[in-house]
Order: structure tokens, then sequence, then C-alpha cells
């Protein structure tokens, strides 16, 4: 908990914000501490034999909901994700789920076949917190998010340009945003908005908006371990 809290105790609530409001996200600090990173990643892998597990993309993904009520540095995360958010938005939040995820290298038949797997979580802002357990590199699975595409002018010239509500999706529920193709993202990137990789040493934490453009890029070497905050 001491790794959290150290964290929390020099945070600039003030220039997050100014970076949130400016690229849509930012990062918080480095949890450190090599045995409590390595201790998570022998969690995971324990819970990612468990039935309750969901398994995307050929087994390669593993998913574990709950994670706060499995596992103890997902229960701490919780709490600091909870306080950030809190700060950042000026209002009580409480996460509803923390996610444990767990990528392993795609198969050769998958990398050929992989989607792009670009999109907007919402077309409103929302925030989400990440801890990223293990180092990341290009190959094994970095999260990539396009800046400055959070913010409302952008999305709506973007849902205009590409499409994002149709008279169908009235009835079939989809929307746009949850998956955009490669066209569309090379046409939104400039010198003002760009690519940004996440290649990070194990332990780093990241605050983005997720309603900015991004993906996690396909794994395609090497593993990754992180935790996620979902809030409502
Ligand atoms: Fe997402």
């Amino acid at each position: 908990m001491d790794e959290f809290l150290n964290i929390i105790k020099d945070i600039n609530y003030k220039s997050i914000v100014i970076d949130m409001n400016k690229n849509g996200f930012t990062t918080l600090g480095r949890i450190k501490s090599k045995s409590l990173l390595s201790s998570a990643i022998r969690e995971i892998d324990n819970l990612s034999t468990f039935n309750d597990v969901e398994k995307n993309y050929s087994d390669s993904e593993h998913r574990i909901w709950n994670a706060h009520n499995k596992m103890s540095i997902a229960r701490e995360f919780k709490l600091f994700s909870d306080e950030i958010i809190s700060n950042v938005l000026n209002k009580n939040s409480n996460a509803y789920d923390i996610l444990a995820i767990r990528n392993k290298s795609l198969n050769d038949l998958d990398k050929k076949n992989v989607s792009l797997r670009w999109h907007m979580d919402s077309f409103f802002s929302q925030l989400k917190t990440f801890l990223f357990i293990s180092e990341v590199h290009l190959d094994n699975g970095p999260f990539e998010i396009i800046s400055k595409t959070h913010k409302m002018s952008f999305k709506l010239r973007l849902a205009f340009k590409a499409n994002f509500f149709k008279i169908k999706n009235l009835k079939d529920g989809k929307r746009g945003y949850t998956s955009i193709d490669q066209k569309t993202i090379s046409s939104v990137i400039d010198t003002n908005r760009k690519i940004q990789t996440m290649s990070v040493p194990a332990g780093t934490l990241l605050l983005a908006n997720t309603s900015c453009l991004h993906r996690a890029k396909p794994c395609i070497d090497g593993s990754r371990y992180a935790l996620t905050s979902y809030y409502n």
C-alpha cells in the first residue's frame, strides 16, 4: 500500500488536469517494488487457470474481472484509482470493476488476421487508470492512444466523417466508434494528433480519457500484464 500512497503524496492534480485537458492522457508515476510486481504476475498467472476467466483472441488474452476481490494489489490499485479520479473530476468516484489482463503473443495465423482494434470506449468523456505490471515494449501489446482526440469538436467532426451514428443503430444498439478502420485512423493523424505508444517500464501508472481513439496494439512477442479500472 505504501507504494501507491507514496505516489498519491506527490501527485500534482493541477498539472494532471492540464495534461488531461490538453492531450487526453497522462502518466501518474511508477510502482518500483519488483517483489510487488512479480507477485502480481504470479497471481494473474494463477487466476488465469480458473474457469471464470474470459478468453479472447484464440486464448492469447485472459481477462480476470472483479480482480479487486481476488488480488491484493488490485484492491490497492482500486483505492488509488478512486482517489485519483475523484480528485481529477472533483466528484466521488468508485470503480465498479478492476480488470486484470494478461496478453500472450498471438499465434502465426492470428498475427496475419489481427484486426486493428482502434476504438473509443465512449463518445463522451470517460476516465480509466492503468497499471502496467510488466515492462511494455513495441511488440508485447502496448496501449496506444491518439492524443487530443478526446476533444468534442474533433469527435463531432469524426462522427460525421466516419458515420458513427446510423439510423439502424437505434435498433441494433451498435456504435460506430467501437471499431474504427485504418483509413479513418490514417486520416486523423497529423502533427497535432499523434499515436502515442506506451512503451513503458514495469509499474507505470497511466490515466487516460478512453473517449480518445485508442487500442491495445496486438501482442506479437512476449507477454503483457496490466490492471484497468472501470467507472460508470
Ligand atoms: Fe478501450
